[in-house]
């Protein structure tokens, strides 16, 4: 269970309590998340809430996250929301639990594949296909605003494709998206609803129908996966030193860390999904800012007109783009596109030294809330890419920034996603004005991730 009830006394929580329903009727079923985040305004750094007899512990405050980040004493909890996920990923590198033999495996094998010159090596696809997001935009003779999370979803399903499968999705050149994002996108909102209805009889009965729809769409995604593996066991014996081949070739050679069929299937299907989901949030957060602040946006194109000039960018000219850098971390610190993550006690240890958590005690860390902590200035709420300046960095204790998780588990795609996101933000700066709607407010759609919805941009040709 999560924190304990006669330990965790202290552990504000709201007022209204429904014998049944626990905190249920102050939630939103679609938002939970900026639910908590409002709860949080009033309750403080920690409090806990109780969804149909769930007790949920989340904690934001920097101290307490700074001492959940100790791996001697704390390490990955699969929250409810990515448990249930396991239908999906299995023992997948996400929804694996720490002891299971598959994760160490598959992290061993795959980390070959993160490494800066593997970077370097996925640098050409890369921009090959926000190439193709340029081209898709520009072929568009109707001159009504894009809509930015669509093309955004298209953009990074089909990188994680190409460089981890070579396998595309042709997302650009089909009129619609793919129906792999649908079928996602389901899933993950299945897994964020029925993470609490689940718990009860009543709620079992009235998922029902829900999760019919949910089995059709993971009988889908496993097709997807399938036709993946298919696609290259039919191009010979091997295939180009991408993700899949580093699996298929452990088990051909035997490796100690080979992993097995149906493993590599949830390795497959983790990526793709893990791949792509929060990096097209990411760019599409940052782009509703850069619109929105017209003083980033001339600065940060000043800098890739500098920098880059009119020629194809090398590798090298991706990260010294500081400034566009600095805008995609803010965005990923006002919203975090995997927005908590869970940690549990591997020790009998106390937390901030008030509240006493046993071996396997958990919390959830509200990522938006942490970084809206005090630690960040008077205004927190307020878009300052700034805050990212070295000096500002140092200037902060450690441990109060974590979009990307934390420790052992932590993302093993950061550095992909900030390559691929700041390689896509200067392409688009380089080559358009881009003007938000302003009569546009900020809606920030939940399924697990967050998505800016129904946000679009005006675009002409500079
Ligand atoms: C894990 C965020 C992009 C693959 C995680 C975790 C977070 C995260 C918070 C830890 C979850 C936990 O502790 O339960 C993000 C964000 C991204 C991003 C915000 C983009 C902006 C990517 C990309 C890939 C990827 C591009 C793959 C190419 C993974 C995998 C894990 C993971 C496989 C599980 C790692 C493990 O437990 O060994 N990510 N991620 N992510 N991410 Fe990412």
């Amino acid at each position: 269970g999560s924190l304990r009830e006669h330990q965790a006394a202290t552990i504000p929580h709201p007022r209204w309590r429904l014998p049944l329903l626990g905190d249920v009727l102050g939630i939103n079923i679609r938002t939970p998340l900026q639910n908590s985040m409002e709860i949080g305004k009033t309750l403080g750094p920690i409090f806990e809430r109780d969804v149909l007899g769930n007790r949920f512990v989340l904690a934001s405050g920097a101290d307490m996250v700074a001492e959940l980040s100790d791996e001697s004493r704390f390490a990955k909890h699969l929250a409810p929301g990515v448990a249930s996920l396991r239908e999906l990923g299995g023992d997948g590198l996400f929804t694996a639990y720490n002891h299971e033999p598959n994760w160490s495996k598959a992290h061993n094998l795959l980390a070959p594949a993160f490494t800066k010159s593997a970077m370097r090596s996925y640098h050409r696809t890369m921009l090959d296909v926000a190439g193709e997001l340029t081209e898709y935009w520009d072929r568009r003779t109707d001159g009504a605003p894009v809509d930015v999370s669509s093309d955004m979803t298209k953009l990074t399903l089909e990188t994680i494709g190409r460089t981890g499968f070579s396998y595309s999705f042709d997302s650009f050149e089909r009129p619609r998206p793919h129906p792999f994002v649908k079928a996602m996108v389901g899933a993950l909102s299945h897994s964020q609803r029925t993470t609490f209805v689940k718990s009860s009889a009543l709620g079992r009965l009235l998922t029902r129908r829900a999760d019919r729809r949910n089995a059709e769409n993971l009988a889908y995604l496993a097709e997807v996966v399938d036709e993946v593996i298919r696609a290259r066991r039919d191009s010979g014996e091997t295939g180009p030193e991408d993700l899949l081949e580093l699996m298929l070739r452990a088990a051909r050679e035997d490796h100690p860390d080979k992993i097995d069929e149906l493993n590599i299937r949830h390795q497959v299907v983790t990526f793709l999904v893990a791949g792509h989901e929060t990096t097209s949030g990411a760019l599409s957060f940052a782009l509703y800012y850069l619109s929105r602040h017209p003083d980033v946006l001339a600065k940060a194109r000043a800098e890739v007109d500098e920098v880059w000039g009119e020629k194809t960018p090398a590798f090298e000219q991706i990260a010294k783009l500081r400034y566009v850098r600095r805008v995609l971390d803010e965005s990923l610190r006002l919203w975090p596109t995997a927005p908590a993550y869970g940690r549990e006690a591997t020790v009998d240890t106390t937390l901030v030294g008030k509240y006493p958590m046993k071996v396997g005690d958990w919390v959830l860390v509200l990522i938006p809330a942490l970084h809206r902590d005090p630690v960040w200035g008077d205004d927190p709420e307020a878009f300052d890419p700034d805050n990212f300046l070295p000096e500002r960095i140092r200037s902060r204790p450690a441990h109060v920034y974590k979009p990307f998780g934390t420790g052992e588990r932590a993302c093993i795609g950061r550095q992909f996603a900030i390559h691929e996101a700041v390689l896509v933000l200067g392409t688009i700066l380089r080559r358009y004005d881009i003007v938000g709607d302003p009569d546009y407010r900020l809606k920030v759609a939940e399924r697990l991730t967050l998505m800016p919805e129904g946000f679009t941009l005006q675009l002409r040709r500079r």
